[in-house]
């Protein structure tokens, strides 16, 4: 079972909580929310407060994605404001089983990311401990840049090492042929922002990532 989540990244920002109601009535999995410090990455994007908004917009899952120094610190508001999942960047932290751990306490599941170039030797010890593994196709920080191919290997490499069920998400980059490869290589959570906001249909445009 494939599930897509829309980037809400792409979405207008004048206008968040119509725009995650559209991303329901579309029939989203759930709403990918990125949040961005200006140091982790070069870009700002939105906080709890938005977060919060969304969420008394929508019933969806609201997965969140920060990309973050410091992730500890900001687990327990993001999950105050609606957070359903945190993922956070192995490079952002040295305590990376603690943030996993104080998620999983605050009542919400534990994702975990990595960027493109980092070793996929880094992944395996951390799969038991957390709901959700994020390979990013792209370097974390904005929307709309292209795939990086050499990301497939990794996905491979990661289904090998847990159960079919086990949540293997690709952000960056996805649109129709993309997630073809990410799928066929084993992810099963697929992000998209550009390519589902360019559609003249953002139903149609889910459906189209569903079934490749
Ligand atoms: C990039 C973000 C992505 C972004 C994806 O750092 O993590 O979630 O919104 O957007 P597209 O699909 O346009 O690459
Ligand atoms: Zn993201």
């Amino acid at each position: 079972m494939i599930q897509v989540y829309p980037s809400i990244l792409s979405a207008d920002f004048g206008c968040l909580a119509a725009e995650a109601k559209r991303l329901e009535a579309a029939g989203a999995d759930a709403i990918h929310v990125d949040i961005m410090d200006g140091h982790f990455v070069p870009n700002l994007t939105l906080g709890p407060r938005a977060l919060a908004a969304i969420n008394r917009a929508t019933p969806l899952f609201l997965d969140v994605h920060i990309m973050i120094y410091n992730p500890y610190d900001y687990i327990e508001v993001l999950a105050q404001s609606g957070a359903d999942r945190i993922t956070f960047h192995f490079e952002a932290t040295e305590d990376v089983e603690e943030t996993l751990t104080f998620i999983r306490r605050c009542g919400i599941q534990a994702g975990l990311a990595f960027r493109p170039e980092t070793s996929f030797s880094m992944v395996p010890k951390y799969l038991d401990k957390c709901d959700l593994l994020l390979l990013m196709t792209v370097n974390p920080g904005f929307g709309g840049q292209k795939f990086l191919p050499e990301v497939l290997d990794k996905v491979e490499l990661a289904r090998k090492c847990v159960t079919p069920e086990f949540l293997i998400q690709v952000d960056g980059g996805i649109d129709r042929e993309t997630a073809r490869q990410c799928v066929q290589a084993g992810a099963n959570v697929l992000v998209s922002g550009n390519y589902l906001y360019s559609r003249p249909d953002l139903s149609e445009g889910i459906r189209s990532l569903k079934h490749q």
